[in-house]
């Protein structure tokens, strides 16, 4: 045999006789036949970009633990937002590191009309109407605790956050949101909520659920960028979902949507894959993915290394939840991501 053949051993089968003539390879072959076939695409339009948000003026906070993200004041958020309608962003969800001077056992500045978050929506809705808002709706940057709910004796209770939830959701639909995201997994959020915006004359303000949210290591940097680090104190595991359990999050999804949730949402992201392809195909309803923050460190950390590449791991990352069934994405990535698309 010379040594530059390569041959089936005697005995085998061709590979034709192998695979029945077809050959897959073939669509795969150039640029244009690749392009072709291509199943699913990530564009602009999948985009919404989340903002954090700091009391003061032209603030421009760096985070430690998210290189290229940072807290904004109000005025340069309003600037952020012209960026993204420039960009085609159609969305922009914002989180407000709050000052630790107004935050209490119950988080009652949620319930300020004047609030950071509320603040902020007045200012882009003025300034960049055709931009959409989204809130959320959830007490961890007003505790002092750092909670998602209020704290009675080491338990977070259920009915009385979800009353002080949906007060803040109609104050926060007053101020311009044009859907607001209750990320706290408190049973009722959600019927409690549509029932109060519509009472309040907020019909046409949508509710994207956080229909399963998981208590989830991935949300560490967050943390540090809303400034809950080290004030939570224990886990958020009598509220969140167990990482553990699929069938429950299709009956968390079901049952927002029964109460009347307009989208659903799965997060984080690329670690429940699955999780979005079963809503997907059990409800059909418009489905979204949060790629979380800890999900946005690790690309980029590892990119800044040099350990990949940290564009083609954003976007990969990025058209694999697309693939997955989602209809849109919030990602710290959107404008790079956007930039990257228009280039
Ligand atoms: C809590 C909330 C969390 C995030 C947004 N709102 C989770 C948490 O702190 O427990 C996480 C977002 C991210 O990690 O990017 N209501």
């Amino acid at each position: 045999m010379n040594k530059f053949s390569r041959e089936l051993p005697a005995g085998s089968r061709s590979v034709d006789e192998i695979t029945g003539g077809r050959r897959l390879r073939r669509m795969r072959k150039t640029d244009w036949s690749r392009r072709l076939v291509r199943e699913n695409r990530l564009t602009v339009d999948d985009l919404i970009w989340p903002l954090f948000l700091i009391d003061g003026e032209n603030r421009r906070e760096p985070i430690g633990a998210m290189p290229g993200v940072f807290r904004l004041s109000v005025d340069v958020a309003v600037r952020e937002a012209e960026r993204a309608v420039k960009l085609g962003i159609p969305a922009i969800a914002t989180f407000p590191n709050v000052d630790m001077a107004l935050r209490d056992e119950t988080g009652s500045a949620i319930l300020d009309p004047d609030n950071l978050i509320n603040r902020a929506t007045r200012a882009i809705k003025d300034a960049v109407p055709e931009i959409g808002i989204i809130t959320d709706a959830a007490l961890d940057p007003f505790t002092s605790h750092g909670h998602d709910g209020i704290l009675r004796e080491g338990i977070i209770v259920n009915d009385e956050s979800v009353a002080q939830v949906t007060a803040a959701a109609v104050l926060q639909a007053a101020a311009g949101a044009d859907i607001v995201a209750p990320s706290d997994m408190m049973d009722g959020r959600i019927g409690a909520i549509r029932d109060a915006l519509d009472a309040n004359g907020f019909q046409d303000v949508a509710i994207m659920a956080y229909a399963t949210k998981f208590s989830s290591a991935f949300y560490g940097p967050y943390r540090e960028a809303i400034g809950t680090k080290g004030v939570l104190k224990g886990d958020k595991n009598t509220y969140y979902l167990d990482p553990a359990n699929a069938d429950e999050a299709v009956r968390e999804a079901e049952q927002d949507l029964a109460e009347g949730a307009d989208m659903l949402m799965v997060k984080p992201g690329l670690p429940y894959l699955d999780i979005v392809r079963r809503l997907k195909d059990e409800f059909a309803v418009p489905t979204f993915a949060y790629q979380v923050s800890g999900e946005y460190s690790m690309i980029k950390a590892a990119g800044q290394n040099g350990w990949l590449d940290g564009e083609r791991a954003m976007m990969e990352s990025l058209l694999s939840l697309k693939r997955a069934g989602c209809d849109g994405i919030l990602t710290y990535f959107a404008a790079e991501v956007a930039e990257r698309l228009k280039a």
